[in-house]
């Protein structure tokens, strides 16, 4: 049943470009997904852009002597660029520094402004008389109340994280100067959480208990357990969106305030260049909201921004959020500060056309229910022993005895022996587990079972041995060959969602746009084959190369080096 779907991934903050540790943990997924649902027939808009605030982005403008006008600029291009090249398909990518946005974002908050969603206070926030500054969130340092981590942030604790209230920090210090803070009194509009606390209770602990992720439950309900408090969402600042009220000069909102409202206005965005109406895609009840994060970000995502849109009473909210866990790499924490990271320029630099490996091997190890490893040895293992071994050499093999036998010239079958039928339907019976694992978010075994059919292409050639029988029963070889084309044909359909470039390639070479049957999913499932006798295919070409030993080791010692 074809339905629509709001698809979001994480805006990335725009002080960095983006690493390994993004693409497997948010915009892989959530690109399979949103692939996956095109192809089969459904509606889809998937969202991203530029989270362009927040303190991060003006300490590093600080730092680097550049306004963070400057540093998003630069950043929102690369990462745009990353997230091009390795096939990520949003139908729209914004940015928070838009007009578009910043109107969005100062209606939304005016909304929950007049319909009495904020509680005004004054309180005493930590200053820099130095500076000649309030230090919210980042610009504070000091040891987490929870893990006893030093260099906790005012709002989050890298550590553990945790997200906590600058009051609660242990020994705080300006993040700038190294000063010891003073108490400046302020006035900020505060969200009253506690008003949304049995609304999200009902609807997160029992509606959808057991259809949300545990890990992702788990978070919701020890935030729900310890009660839901009014919460700032406003700061003394001057990047980010103007608080449009009156008497709040020098303020802005919270970067996690206006980011989420980043979907909503990247999506009005993509419906005006396209000529649609957005409403449809964030307040129609039938469309499904599904956003895809890290596990950092699961409060905002199931207990911050479903209050807001609660407050503003006309959006839906999400179906699920499928919140992965963290990526490790050789062993260790990925980590900006410290290098200790894959950067997608720089992979591309070294590997231009193995955009798809990194794909595979992130997918197939994604952390899904627990944090994971990313090592180059499994890399290069994954590459070698199952992208070369196993499904380009299918490919390949099949392509080659077409062209030798055949002059590339799709055979005639005959008829089918139990074993033709066997593998036929466990290839068809693969397809419906990969459907039914990837709307459940199981990607890495989705993966798992599309590599599977490839398998079971090469034990079928190896039991069968075309090269063999051709002498005596080349009636026979034409059958084999043919099921064998068979096979390639799903595999190139099946593998759009995971290896977008790898499955236009298998389409190519099989010459797919000339066959009698248009190569969708649907067709995958209600004809018998889509492949057609007597059509010409392509000369094979290879779909992966090898990895050597010496070029992981290049890697190794690059991300040694770095640090
Ligand atoms: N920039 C945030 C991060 O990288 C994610 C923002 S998601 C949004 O952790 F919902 F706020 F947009
Ligand atoms: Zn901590």
């Amino acid at each position: 049943m074809s339905k629509t779907y709001t698809i979001t991934a994480a805006l990335p903050y725009t002080n960095g470009p983006i690493h390994i540790g993004h693409l497997s943990g948010v915009y892989i997924p959530a690109d399979i997904y949103a692939r996956f649902l095109r192809i089969t027939g459904n509606e889809v808009v998937y969202i991203c852009g530029s989270d362009e605030h927040g303190v991060p982005i003006t300490i590093k403008a600080k730092k680097e002597n550049k306004t963070p006008q400057e540093i998003v600029d630069r950043y929102h291009k690369n990462i745009e660029e990353s997230f091009n090249k390795f096939g990520i398909s949003f139908d729209n990518y914004s940015r928070t520094s838009a007009k578009i946005h910043h109107k969005t974002a100062s209606d939304f908050f005016l909304k929950l402004h007049d319909n009495g969603s904020f509680k005004e206070i004054t309180s005493e926030q930590y200053y820099d008389k130095e500076e000649k500054q309030f230090l919210p969130d980042r610009f504070l340092l000091g040891t987490c109340p929870k893990c006893g981590f030093e260099e906790s942030y005012g709002d989050q604790c890298e550590k553990c994280g945790t997200s906590h209230n600058a009051s609660d920090l242990i020994d705080p210090k300006s993040s700038i100067s190294g000063n010891v803070p003073s108490l400046k009194s302020t006035k900020h509009w505060f969200l009253k959480l506690d008003m949304f606390q049995d609304f999200l209770k009902k609807w997160i602990l029992e509606e959808n208990k057991n259809y949300w992720k545990s890990n992702v439950y788990g978070q919701c309900k020890s935030w729900l357990d310890d009660g839901l408090k009014p919460r700032a969402v406003t700061r003394d600042l001057d990047w980010g969106v103007p608080v449009p009220v009156d008497d709040a000069d020098g303020k802005v909102l919270y970067v996690w305030f206006d980011a989420p409202i980043g979907y909503i206005s990247s999506t009005i965005e993509w419906a005006e260049k396209n000529n649609k109406s957005w409403e449809k895609y964030w307040m129609d009840e039938k469309t499904e909201l599904v956003h895809f994060i890290g596990k950092d970000n699961i409060v905002f995502h199931c207990i911050i921004f479903p209050s807001m849109l609660k407050a503003h009473g006309e959006y839906i909210l999400p179906k699920n959020v499928p919140a992965n866990e963290f990526l490790n790499l050789e062993g260790s924490k990925i980590s900006t500060s410290k290098n200790w990271a894959v950067w997608l320029p720089d992979y591309l630099e070294d590997f231009p056309d193995k955009q798809d490996v990194l794909r595979y091997v992130l997918t197939i190890n994604a952390p899904e229910n627990k944090d994971n490893d990313f090592t180059w040895k499994d890399f290069q293992n994954r590459n070698n022993g199952e992208l070369v071994s196993v499904l380009g050499n299918f490919i390949n093999r099949v392509v080659v005895l077409t062209k030798k036998y055949y002059e590339s010239l799709i055979p005639d079958p005959n008829t089918l022996l139990s074993v033709d039928n066997d593998v036929i339907n466990s290839a068809n019976e693969s397809i419906l587990k990969i459907e039914q694992l990837i709307s459940n978010f199981k990607f890495r075994d989705a993966c798992t079972e599309f590599m599977n059919i490839a398998r079971l292409g090469n034990k079928y050639l190896a039991d069968e041995e075309p090269w063999k029988v051709i002498k005596d029963n080349p009636e026979r070889v034409k059958t084999i060959i043919f099921v064998s084309l068979h096979l390639s044909s799903i595999l190139a359909v099946v593998a759009e969602p995971f290896l977008p470039f790898t499955s236009q390639k298998i389409k190519n070479i099989l010459n797919y746009k000339n066959h009698n049957i248009d190569w969708s999913w649907k067709n995958l499932k209600q004809k018998q084959f889509i492949v057609s006798n007597g059509i010409k295919i392509n000369e094979p070409e290879l779909l992966f190369s090898r990895i050597e030993d010496s070029e992981i080791q290049y890697q190794i010692d690059k991300l040694k080096d770095n640090i």
